[in-house]
């Protein structure tokens, strides 16, 4: 049996029987004015973090969602977008979807807004999406690409590439970790499938997003996920495991490289009013900016005495004064 065919299993009895805490992290369920979130959805919030971000869905964006699960985020994605059809959602396990679709029937009547018809659920395999080229503004997946081998997961990296439109967004969230994870749990495809051993260093996972050729990259959140120790896992040392948030935005590649934003600001605090590197960046007298790692080496490669820069805060939300 192959891991996906595992996968699609393991999937299979968490969408008969909810299992709470499968994939789970200290992320909050979104509240939001008048949003009502069937109880069964919460039970089956197989996420490790969050996808919906309300200033990715200003101009009613189609948004794709792969990997539905019980479906609470294509709910929380449709209370921004509220149109039929406006949210398409892709599994590949079919009483994932009928449990989805149940679900979305309680959550048109706890939430007058809402109708199924904003949801557009379709069987298919994010190695392979059911969806046009560039037909697409906001991808989202949650807590499945972890689960894929190199091979497959550079595919599903692909195919969200491919459907998103030029400056469209790839929003996702997934275990990273920083430590060598043992082979026998890399191929022990159950832990994979309930996301605990497919987790990847965040530099690497962040180098096959730029290699796909998404060329801006925003890390929104990093949060502690799994700690495994050798009392519960095969292991001799304790693995430390985080989720991530990302928003890949499918912007060219620049020259210099692709922009990855890790939470890092610089402020001038010299003797004149700005400082302009030339190269794009105005950093107004000790007003914070905002910048890129890349912009962040090269000002600190200029040796300059009157500029801070800070630590990365893995926690970018875009932005920068006035
Ligand atoms: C960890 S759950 C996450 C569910 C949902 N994203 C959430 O946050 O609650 C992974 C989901 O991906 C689905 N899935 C597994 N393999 C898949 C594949 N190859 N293509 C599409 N969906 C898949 C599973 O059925 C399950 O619903």
């Amino acid at each position: 049996m192959s891991y996906l065919d595992t996968t699609h299993d393991v999937y299979k009895k968490a969408a008969e029987t909810p299992d709470v805490g499968l994939c789970c992290t200290t992320t909050p369920i979104w509240q939001l004015p008048g949003l009502v979130i069937p109880e069964k959805m919460i039970a089956m919030n197989y996420g490790c973090g969050s996808t919906v971000h309300p200033r990715d869905l200003v101009n009613e964006p189609n948004i794709l969602y792969v990997g539905a699960g019980g479906g609470m985020e294509l709910l929380q994605f449709s209370y921004f977008s509220r149109k039929n059809g406006g949210v398409v959602g892709i599994d590949i396990v079919e009483e994932m979807l009928t449990a989805s679709r149940e679900n979305f029937k309680e959550a048109e009547k706890l939430n007058d807004w809402f109708s199924s018809d904003f949801v557009t659920l379709k069987k298919g395999t994010a190695l392979d999406l059911p969806v046009e080229d560039n037909s697409i503004d906001v991808a989202a997946q949650n807590c499945l690409f972890n689960i894929f081998k190199m091979d497959d997961l550079k595919k599903a990296l692909a195919e969200m590439y491919r459907v998103l439109k030029p400056h469209g967004r790839l929003v996702l969230s997934d275990p990273v970790c920083e430590q060598a994870m043992p082979e026998h749990l890399k191929e022990d495809a159950t832990l994979r499938a309930l996301c605990i051993s497919g987790a990847l260093p965040l530099w690497d996972y962040i180098k096959l997003l730029t290699d796909v050729g998404f060329g801006t990259i925003e890390i929104r959140a990093k949060r502690p996920y799994r700690y495994l120790t050798p009392n519960h896992y095969d292991i001799d040392q304790p693995i430390m495991i985080e989720s991530v948030e990302v928003c890949a935005i499918k912007d060219p590649v620049l020259a210099d490289g692709p922009c990855v934003f890790t939470g890092k600001t610089a402020i001038y605090f010299g003797d004149q009013s700005f400082f302009d590197d030339k190269n794009g960046h105005v950093l107004d007298l000790n007003r914070p900016l905002s910048i890129c790692d890349k912009t962040a080496k090269a000002l600190t490669a200029l040796k300059r005495n009157d500029i801070y820069i800070t630590e990365s805060t893995w926690f970018y939300d875009g932005g920068g004064c006035c």
